[in-house]
């Protein structure tokens, strides 16, 4: 009796920690993620001087992060790096805190995005969570690149399709993306940083992707999942979030 009663308690248990890991771990927050939206949070209500500021400090930070992802924020075609320029602030706060945790790997950022890498660069802004705050916000207003990089385009019918079957309900119908809940907008994002993202999410690479999409692509071949990538990849931001022509260069890095 005493043993039955065990056994199920410690089955019990073990499928309850395998739920939490596979399930709460998502965006469940917390340190530096937690601090820095609150923080962000602040922004709107602050007068103009004080915005000016934050615009200030945000570029300052982003100094570092230009080397990469280029001071327009546009990344490269070739997918190396994403374009970040547009992206929800809330979406890079909790990655570039996930990177920093280590619950995301990218080994080529990581030195890069320590607080006191940022630090160094910045002294006046510091490497915490208000330097996070303060370049998520100025990233999230940069105009986007007109000219992405797109697939081959040979199957955009079916891309659509799996689309509107699998991704609208999260990432919005232009993928667009949610700021309240942390969804990245993927739409005018370079072709082959989605497709490495994706599969990286379907194989399980990806340890801080989110456990719903990854049941939801579980069943997708790679033709499943370049034909909707493509498709993505020419979903266009609308016109006023675009930057005027793809020469645009970012007058604050004159
Ligand atoms: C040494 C190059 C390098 C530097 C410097 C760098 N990054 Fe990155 N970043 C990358 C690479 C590479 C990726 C994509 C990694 C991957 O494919 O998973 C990335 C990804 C990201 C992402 C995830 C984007 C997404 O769509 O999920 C964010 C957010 C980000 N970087 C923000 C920053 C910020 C902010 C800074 C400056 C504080 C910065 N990066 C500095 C190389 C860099
Ligand atoms: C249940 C909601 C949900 C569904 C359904 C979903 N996604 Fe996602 N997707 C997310 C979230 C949340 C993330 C960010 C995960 C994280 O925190 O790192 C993400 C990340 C991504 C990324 C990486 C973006 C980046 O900037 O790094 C791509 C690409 C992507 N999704 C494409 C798709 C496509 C295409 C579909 C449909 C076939 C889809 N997703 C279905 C929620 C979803």
């Amino acid at each position: 009796m005493k043993k039955t009663a065990l056994f199920i308690t410690t089955a019990f248990t073990a499928s309850m920690i395998a739920g939490v890991a596979a399930y709460a771990g998502w965006n469940e927050g917390g340190g530096e993620q937690d601090e820095a939206t609150k923080i962000y949070m602040t922004f709107e209500k602050k007068t103009e001087a004080e915005k000016k500021k934050i615009h200030e400090d945000g570029i300052a930070v982003y100094e570092v992060c230009s080397a990469c992802h280029l001071t327009e924020g546009w990344g490269t075609k070739d997918g190396t790096f994403p374009q970040l320029a547009g992206q929800p602030a809330t979406v890079i706060i909790k990655q570039l805190a996930d990177i920093r945790g280590k619950h995301r790997d990218n080994p080529t950022m990581y030195p890069f995005a320590l607080p006191k890498e940022i630090k160094n660069a910045a002294p006046e802004v510091g490497g915490g969570p208000y330097a996070i705050a303060a370049v998520a916000e100025y990233i999230s207003k940069l105009p986007m690149n007109p000219d992405n990089g797109v697939g081959a385009g040979d199957n955009l019918e079916h891309g659509a399709k799996l689309y509107k079957e699998n991704c609208v309900k999260c990432h919005g119908d232009r993928g667009q993306g949610s700021k309240e809940k942390y969804y990245p907008r993927i739409q005018g994002q370079h072709y082959k940083y989605l497709l490495r993202q994706f599969e990286w999410i379907r194989d399980g690479k990806r340890r801080n992707a989110n456990p719903e999409m990854v049941k939801q692509i579980k069943g997708f071949t790679n033709k499943d999942m370049k034909d909707v990538v493509d498709y993505v990849s020419r979903l266009k931001p609308p016109k006023a979030d675009l930057a005027p022509s793809k020469d645009w260069l970012n007058p604050d890095f004159d």
